[in-house]
């Protein structure tokens, strides 16, 4: 094929019909789902002050320092593609003064993310994430609620061997300390790690936990955990999470090396991974959520000091994953009936019983343009639907309309007036 001039740009898709019948089931399920569970649906601007991200996701995080858009407006302002929601929905949380409304509030959103990451498979430069934040409230049991309604609307889009990982990367008290222990750790270990987490040592030892060199992972096999280094608070805090989830039966798994990329985490941290027994080279999958507890992000923004937790599905990696295990392919749920029209009479009877068709709650199909009754029935063949309705020249004059059943080829002339009950009778059997 010639190559075309304009291409969609690097690591972005569109989304053609036949995917968004992907997007249509998993948003529906996201709603239904979130709204049983009180959350309110929420929409920030596709942009927003840069510095929002800087503050809230860290600047020696790889979506501040290399994979945000930032650019600078007419006006001068420096605005960013949004990376992710969480600081969006903080500040909008802060701007609106929602703290001053019965508390917790839960959000859920669902929306584009920008990122100029490497593509590869599952990861893009525009991808969709569906989220869910809840603020002013630090009891153990939300943290435990968001991961089981996620885990329900993955359990509702039939996923089956899920694992949820989860780690305590303490607070503000207990960190600290920890980071320290580390540092002087990996220090002595320095020689042994890959170039890039030598770098960390001093300003995010934390993230050399999750490097996936082989050469890091063996140091931090013996590395001191934070689990092991958590104060009281965040211990309790912590061993409530594991014992709800335990209440719930969600098969969970400890990850001490779980710390995830934004700054912007408190306490409890998990991630969903789906488990394939298959996996020979014990490669850690690509998650297909990911979240946690941000206590201090609402005061790191300027607002007041309220707790709160979240997380966030890449919508993409949960249509490849859904693709992969089930060959399936979804399309919109096709109509199972055709309305054939023939001269100008009948096309415009046809505008008005297609809007009662449409009031009745009943999925037709048509393609009004078209002048021969020929094309019209071969495409009505093509869409495998049940019933023709064919209003041609005569059939218009006289207030009729002919029912063509499309297995049996039969056909029969009734009222135009009485043809809606007809079809429902026809389709409930
Ligand atoms: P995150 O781990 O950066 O967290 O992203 C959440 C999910 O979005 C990931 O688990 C992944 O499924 C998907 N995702 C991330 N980057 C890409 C990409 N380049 N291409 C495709 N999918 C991607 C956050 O964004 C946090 N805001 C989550 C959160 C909400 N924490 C608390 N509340």
């Amino acid at each position: 094929m010639k190559k075309v001039k304009f291409q969609v740009p690097t690591g972005m898709h569109d989304i053609l019909p036949s995917e968004e019948a992907y997007f249509q089931k998993i948003y529906k399920s996201v709603e239904s789902i979130s709204k049983f569970y009180g959350f309110q649906k929420i929409d920030t601007p596709i942009v927003e002050d840069a510095e929002v991200f800087s503050k809230a996701v860290g600047i020696s995080t790889d979506i501040v320092e290399k994979e945000m858009y930032v650019f600078k407006t007419k006006g001068g302002d420096v605005l960013a593609l949004r990376p992710e929601g969480t600081a969006p929905i903080a500040r909008s949380y802060i701007e609106h003064g929602m703290f001053n409304l019965p508390q917790p509030i839960k959000f859920w959103y669902f929306g584009p993310f920008f990122r100029h990451e490497r593509p590869q498979a599952g990861r893009f430069r525009q991808f969709w994430q569906f989220g869910l934040e809840v603020f002013g409230e630090d009891s153990p049991i939300i943290d435990a609620e968001l991961i089981q309604v996620f885990y329900t609307i993955l359990k509702d889009l039939k996923f089956k061997n899920l694992i949820v990982e989860v780690n305590s990367i303490g607070d503000s008290q207990c960190r600290p300390y920890y980071k320290k222990l580390l540092s002087s750790y990996l220090r002595t270990h320095q020689h042994s790690l890959c170039p890039k987490c030598q770098k960390k040592i001093k300003d995010n030892p934390l993230r050399v936990l999750d490097c996936k060199d082989d050469r890091c992972r063996d140091v931090v096999s013996r590395a001191p955990q934070m689990i092991d280094h958590l104060c009281e608070g965040c211990h309790n805090h912590f061993r409530q999470v594991l014992e709800f989830l335990d209440g719930v039966e969600i098969p969970y798994r400890l990850n001490p090396y779980l710390v995830r990329g934004l700054d912007y985490y408190t306490r409890t941290v998990f991630e969903f991974i789906e488990d394939k027994h298959s996996d020979e080279n014990n490669e850690r999958k690509m998650e297909l959520l990911g979240g946690g507890r941000y206590d201090a992000l609402v005061k790191l923004l300027g607002g007041k000091d309220v707790p709160a937790c979240g997380g966030a599905m890449g919508i993409e990696r949960i249509i490849i994953a859904i693709k992969n295990r089930e060959k399936e392919v979804l399309s919109e749920t096709s109509p199972r009936i055709f309305l054939a029209q023939l001269g100008s009479l009948a096309k415009i009877k046809s505008l008005k019983l297609l809007e009662e068709f449409r009031k009745a709650n009943i999925n037709i199909s048509q393609s009004l343009s078209k002048n021969s009754l020929k094309t019209q029935l071969r495409i009505s063949d093509k869409m495998g639907v049940d019933y023709t309705l064919i209003l041609g020249q005569k059939e218009a004059i006289s207030g009729m309309i002919i029912i063509r059943n499309m297995k049996t080829s039969k056909q029969e002339t009734v009222l135009l007036e009485n043809v809606i009950p007809i079809i429902k009778k026809r389709l409930k059997k």
